[in-house]
């Protein structure tokens, strides 16, 4: 299985339902949140999230680059998320915000930045639906993937095997034609990408490419 999540953030945002809709076939579209504290930069927030859930049928994969995703989490769920990710370095009780998403029906997901390690949050694997393993510094699309993360990809692949767990290992960052096979062979099952589809001529396609390379 190989799932893709185009980045909505490579999108054109004077036009999110449009773009939302030229990659309609893709599993999720991921949803960058992004508040200019947690990382240098600002995109979006809960108003927006409840449109583009409107404006397409794509489930929506959200990204909170934010600080205190304790609190906000749960408005992201109601404006119509289907999966939530929150960065661990930021979360003040991330296993009580993982049981909290759940609870309220969305997928819970964490995610580690470039310089976080997996293995003191072992523990908390069974709490969650998906792991995000940042390959680029959060803040911006369009950045080079870093190699030196496929080792870190690989052990969480063990560690989700070893504790027999189903949940989804997801790679963000500088994912594209080029990269994304390392990315699956280290074991990674979904796999965002921004610019190397919104950046195509056709994203339609590029979504159907990068499936195709991911599962080879
Ligand atoms: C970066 C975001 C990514 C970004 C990826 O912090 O989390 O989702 O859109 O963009 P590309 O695929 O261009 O690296
Ligand atoms: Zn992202």
């Amino acid at each position: 299985m190989a799932l893709i999540n185009p980045s909505i953030l490579s999108a054109d945002f004077a036009r999110l339902a449009e773009e939302a809709k030229a990659v309609e076939g893709a599993d999720w579209l991921h949803v960058d949140v992004m508040d200019n504290h947690f990382v240098p930069n600002l995109t979006l927030g809960v108003p927006v999230v409840e449109s583009l859930s409107k404006a397409t049928d794509t489930p929506l994969d959200l990204h909170l680059m934010i600080e205190d995703p304790d609190r906000w989490a749960p408005q992201y769920i109601e404006a119509g998320a289907g999966s939530v990710t929150f960065h661990v370095e930021a979360a003040a009780a991330p296993v009580r915000l993982a049981r909290e998403i759940r609870a309220k029906g969305a997928r819970a997901s964490m995610a580690l930045k470039p310089a976080t390690p997996i293995e003191p949050y072992e523990d908390l694997l069974p709490e969650l639906d998906m792991l995000l393993i940042m390959t680029v510094e959060p803040g911006f699309g369009g950045q080079a993937f870093l190699d030196i993360m496929l080792p870190k990809i690989r052990r969480t692949r063990e560690l989700i095997s070893r504790h027999g767990l189903e949940l989804w290992l997801q790679v963000d960052g500088g994912v594209s034609a080029a990269t994304i096979e390392r990315c699956a062979e280290a074991g990674a099952d979904v796999f965002v990408a921004g610019s190397a589809v919104y950046g195509a001529d056709d994203p339609a396609k590029a979504v159907r490419d990068l499936r195709e390379k991911a599962e080879t």
